[in-house]
């Protein structure tokens, strides 16, 4: 069985391009999953603390070393993400630590920053400013942890338990000033990025610096209530052509997981259904033009996650810079 094409990142180690996502996966539903992907043969699963389900993905894991025949944790590349209430470096590494305890792992193939905002510290994922109350609440932020601070605890995380360190959500801006503050390159951004939000700027300076891209709801998921991107008509037609010309079904979410790794990114789909999983796995490759067709999708860039207005609570901060953030009283700390 094919496992998949690799690119290597700037540690020299691989990643597959082809990764299982696991947010939004219910309990009952995740250990199923992570066990199912594996089957299929993805070797790169994206996970968070936040997520809430790192536990169940252990229970995945495990059945997966006991009924695969020959897998072992090194076939697989495993990414997890520190909390935006863990940003104090002081206890970057007690927090790593906790999530290996969660996945009952030795090691992550990357760890991430998971976002350039850094809440209230402490054990409440979500801390709220005094006097505000769930649901319509603001989340405290901390405005006196910039993300360079974090990011050079992470550099400094030993290597035996983050082989590799990252971020996402950063934008070029916050890049910039991570490599400016620490020398240290970040492994990799990883980003929204689907045919409506290319990135192209990003996308440029991420090349120019050897910073490797995981686009995440490449399917354009939100929490607005926008159909998906394999639902739309102009996705479908497309997906019908690459159909035609390879001579067998190419399905819309294919053809987006394809356009999704061109240029060397990766792309973590979720899924909790058994046959998307599989469907979400096989690879297809595209002509240019099938490849153009898609980018003329992303002429007006459509962002799905900006926390000041999809999330509850709110995140009043601007992170992106984008039209909807820029009355948000917060801005990224660098
Ligand atoms: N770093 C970050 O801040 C961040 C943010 C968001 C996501 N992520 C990561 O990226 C992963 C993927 O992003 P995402 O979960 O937002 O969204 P996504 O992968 O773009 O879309 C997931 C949605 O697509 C559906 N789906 C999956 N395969 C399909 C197919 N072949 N045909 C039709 N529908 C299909 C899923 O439903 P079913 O499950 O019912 O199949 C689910 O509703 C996450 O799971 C997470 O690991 C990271």
């Amino acid at each position: 069985m094919s496992l998949g094409k690799k690119v290597t990142l700037n540690t020299g180690v691989e990643i597959p391009q082809l990764g299982y996502g696991t947010w939004q996966s219910s309990p009952g539903e995740v250990s199923v999953g992570v066990f199912e992907a594996l089957k299929a043969g993805y070797r790169h699963l994206d996970l968070a603390m936040i997520y809430g389900n790192q536990p169940e993905v252990a229970e995945g894991l495990k059945k997966a070393f006991a009924e695969i025949p020959g897998l072992k944790r090194e076939d697989i590349f495993i990414t997890s993400k520190l909390w935006n209430s863990q940003h104090d470096p002081k206890g970057v590494e007690a927090a790593l630590d906790s999530c290996l305890a969660e996945l009952e792992l030795e090691y992550l193939d990357l760890y991430l920053v998971h976002f350039p905002v850094s809440f209230k510290t402490g054990d409440e994922l979500f801390p709220l400013i005094a006097g505000s109350n769930e649901p319509d609440g603001d989340v405290e932020i901390n405005d006196s942890i910039s993300i360079v601070d974090t990011w050079r605890a992470m550099t400094k995380l030993p290597k035996s338990k983050a082989r590799a360190v990252g971020v996402s959500n950063h934008t070029v801006e916050h890049l910039d000033a991570l490599i400016k503050g620490t020398g240290v390159v970040p492994a990799a951004d990883q980003v929204e990025r689907h045919p409506l939000l290319q990135s192209k700027e990003l996308v440029a300076y991420c090349k120019e610096k050897n910073i490797h891209i995981t686009a995440y709801s490449a399917f354009g998921n939100n929490m607005i209530g926008v159909p998906l991107l394999v639902n739309r008509p102009e996705v479908k037609e497309i997906a019908e052509k690459v159909s035609k010309r390879i001579g067998s079904t190419a399905t819309p979410a294919q053809v987006i997981l394809a356009w999704s790794q061109v240029g060397g990114h990766s792309v973590i789909p979720k899924s909790v259904k058994t046959s998307r999983i599989i469907e979400n796995f096989k690879e297809i490759e595209l002509v240019p033009e099938e490849i153009e067709a898609i980018d003329a999708l992303g002429k007006v860039p459509q962002r799905f996650n900006i926390p000041v207005i999809a999330n509850k609570p709110r995140w009043n901060i601007n992170i992106f810079g984008d039209e909807a953030e820029k009355n948000a009283p917060h801005k990224v700390i660098i």
